[in-house]
């Protein structure tokens, strides 16, 4: 898992690409089809490991999921025997999230409406990050949550009968808004939560597909509890967060063309293409229309990178993807980023860790509070860096390290698993 990757510089990337199964929307299939009534089948389900904790932890609650296939392009076919909505047994041991953050604080919304003890844990990394978030509106909805200080393990006591309530989180936060309204369906009465920026919104589709009602109204989501899901036949689409890679590559690079194929296109997710625009990237978009969750073909070029910003209000929709946007800024032009706090409290820290590994490489980096500049003019030199065992900071030093002058060497590489296990290997098939 910890392997170290020696990476080459690239003088351009091409080819096709078929990315992982998105990694929001298969947590949000599992759990939903674990807690629905009948037989759910899903296509293309992420291959990364943080998917499979999320399977590992259904099991753990007495959930049947069988793997039907395996495919290294079309990705997981798995089929889960639905529990129904309060279903879940009591855990016959930990549940154990490994490295991610989605699967503990959505479950955790899910075990809030079960009357029964469960205890949630997860790597180093997932036990420094904070749960006050969804701790504080869960006690509200009538569960019991101990942690250490606000942080993993949670013992989480759920309650019967939970209680409806109106919740407005102070972070913008998917998880956070996903983890109310998973309580929400297990409560009486109206849940709703009112984001304070828009957030992705793969629960609220992901729902209505297994036969919810749920209601936007402008930034507040409501949902009445109560309402039973039904088993369903689905296919996630690539993820687009993995797409960004390639897509930054090929931007980054001269002469440099992409083709990313069964992508999701989900408007709350697709700003990383507004940006790359921004940035100079030469980006054409062929979509399928569909209104669940739409997918399609990115086409990405390179182009001359300029000097870009990202404001606070495009954080939320472009969180995954800043560290791969600050690699593309070593590349040429700058990206200065600001209210981007929440980057501190992922896998790592990722501003420091960031700011760390690009600098190592050369990178003239300022870093921030809640954000960082990176300005472009100076060429990398390669060198060694440490991914901290996060998986996107794993790929976006491997994206940096094609501009380098020289080699450079990833430490703690194999983080990447966690959501795109062949990223190495695509990544050497693009060399042109
Ligand atoms: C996710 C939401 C984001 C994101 C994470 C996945 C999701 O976290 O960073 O990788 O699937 O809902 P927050 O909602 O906590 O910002």
């Amino acid at each position: 898992m910890n392997a170290s990757v020696r990476v080459q510089p690239a003088a351009r990337v091409r080819g096709r690409v078929r990315p992982p199964g998105d990694k929001s929307i298969s947590h949000r299939y599992g759990l939903l089809a674990a807690i629905a009534d009948g037989t759910s089948t899903i296509h293309g389900y992420s291959t990364g490991g943080d998917c499979a904790s999320t399977l590992g932890c259904l099991r753990t609650l007495g959930v049947q999921i069988d793997e039907i296939a395996r495919d290294p392009v079309t990705g997981l076919e798995i089929r889960i025997a639905g529990r129904g909505l309060r279903g879940l047994r009591l855990p016959s041991g930990t549940l154990d999230a490994g490295n991610s953050g989605s699967t503990m604080r959505m479950l955790a919304g899910i075990l809030a409406g079960h009357p029964f003890q469960s205890v949630m844990t997860g790597d180093d990394s997932l036990q420094r990050r904070p749960m006050r978030r969804i701790i504080v509106p869960l006690e509200r909805m009538g569960a019991t949550i101990a942690s250490t200080d606000g942080r993993p393990p949670l013992t989480i006591d759920g309650a019967a009968r939970l209680a409806a309530i109106d919740f407005e989180p102070d972070v913008p936060s998917a998880q956070v808004k996903s983890a109310v309204l998973l309580a929400g369906l297990h409560a009486e009465g109206v849940t709703s939560v009112l984001e304070p920026l828009a957030t992705r919104d793969h629960t609220e589709r992901a729902l209505h597909a297994f036969g919810v009602e749920i209601r936007r109204d402008g930034r507040r989501v409501v949902l009445d509890g109560g309402q039973r899901l039904a088993g369903r036949e689905l296919t996630v689409p690539g993820d687009i967060s993995s797409a960004a890679f390639w897509m930054v590559a090929a931007a980054a690079r001269p002469d440099s063309e992409v083709v990313i194929t069964h992508v999701g296109l989900n408007p709350t997710r697709t700003a990383i293409i507004d940006v790359l625009r921004r940035m100079g990237a030469a980006i054409e978009v062929d979509g399928d229309g569909s209104a669940g969750e739409p997918m399609g073909t990115i086409t990405v070029r390179h182009g001359a990178l300029t000097e870009t910003v990202i404001t606070p209000d495009e954080v939320p929709g472009v969180i995954d993807e800043l560290p791969v946007l600050a690699a593309l800024a070593t590349h040429g032009g700058a990206l200065r980023v600001s209210g981007a706090q929440e980057l501190r409290v992922k896998e790592s820290d990722r501003i420091s860790a960031l700011a760390d590994g690009l600098r190592r490489m050369g990178a003239d980096i300022d870093e921030a509070p809640d954000g960082f500049h990176v300005r472009g003019a100076r060429r990398l030199q390669g060198g060694e860096v440490d991914a901290r065992n996060d998986h996107r900071l794993a790929m976006a030093f491997a994206v940096a390290a094609l501009g380098a002058v020289g080699p450079t060497t990833i430490h703690d590489a194999g983080a990447a698993a966690v959501s795109y296990p062949e990223f190495f290997s695509v990544l050497e098939s693009l060399r042109a």
